[in-house]
């Protein structure tokens, strides 16, 4: 990718960000796709997005999985559509980039309280991420849908003349971990994002398109309740008129600007 210059206007706003952010009392993350696109993972809508290329998926994905979940776990063993099968070749290569360091490193700065994703990439994680909540789940995950135990597939077996597999504590059907259209979100982290969500003061959105929700009611909701919305994306989203700071660039050089402007701001207090 080709290097983006930050011109003294961009500038002059992520320094305003790196204010905002360090005086919060409780500043959360809101990520989606367009923080991992720099580690080569596609996102979903605009150019180069996934539903752009292929189509939208059918948006009943989680009734068909009710309907018939040995045949779902058949299809996700041995994925048809051509966009399945390279999404998990990209996800399994993909590294995090600058933008999920820099998130991490603001969280053990203490200017992050939490960061909720949209992502099923475990990028943030990888990046060393604490205070992490997947809202749509994550692509490397199997969960109870009765008790939402989480398993890590490494420890499940699938035995592929028994399925769908069973939860070991409850015997509820067990299925992939990311989130289906249709399906509700998982209580668990559905609570920790709105507990985050009512406590924050400064939101820092980036890379998502916000067309989704309950994310995308997010920002909205941190807005109305008289905080800051800071958005970075270099692209126009739904979030024009809620961000109270827009930084129009790609995640990763505007991420690690804001951060430098965050360890200085904290030097000098
Ligand atoms: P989208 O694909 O809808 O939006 C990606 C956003 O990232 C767009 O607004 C782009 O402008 C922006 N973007 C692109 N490159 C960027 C970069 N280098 N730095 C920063 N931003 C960049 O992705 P999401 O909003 O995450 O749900 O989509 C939300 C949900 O829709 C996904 O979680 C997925 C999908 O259905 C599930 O899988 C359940």
């Amino acid at each position: 990718m080709a290097e983006f210059r930050i011109e003294a206007a961009l500038e002059a706003a992520i320094a305003e960000a790196a204010r905002l952010l360090t005086q919060a009392r409780s500043a959360v993350a809101l990520t989606g796709a367009g923080v991992s696109v720099e580690s080569g993972i596609p996102p979903f809508r605009g150019p180069g997005g996934l539903w752009t290329k292929f189509g939208e998926p059918p948006l009943d994905g989680y009734q068909r999985f009710l309907r018939d979940p040995a045949k779902a776990w058949r299809e996700r063993l041995n994925p048809a559509e051509e966009w399945a099968r390279g999404l998990h070749e990209t996800l399994t290569g993909a590294k995090p980039n600058a933008g999920h360091q820099a998130l991490a490193e603001l969280e053990s700065l203490g200017c992050l309280k939490a960061l909720i994703t949209q992502n099923v990439d475990d990028l943030h994680r990888q990046a060393g991420q604490q205070a992490l909540l997947e809202i749509h789940g994550n692509h490397y995950k199997l969960r109870c849908l009765d008790c939402h135990t989480r398993f890590d597939p490494k420890h499940f077996p699938i035995d592929e003349e028994n399925l769908p597999p069973h939860c070991p504590g409850c015997g509820g059907i067990v299925k992939g971990d990311t989130v289906s259209f249709g399906e509700p979100i998982p209580p668990q982290v559905l609570r920790g994002c709105y507990d985050a969500v009512l406590r924050c003061d400064c939101m820092l959105v980036v890379g998502t398109s916000a067309t989704v929700f309950p994310a995308a009611d997010f920002p909205r909701e941190v807005r109305s309740n008289g905080g800051q919305v800071i958005e970075v994306n270099p692209h126009q989203s739904e979030l024009r008129g809620v961000a109270t700071l827009a930084l129009c660039g790609p995640a990763g050089a505007v991420l690690q600007r804001l951060l430098e402007h965050a360890r200085t701001l904290q030097a000098a207090a």
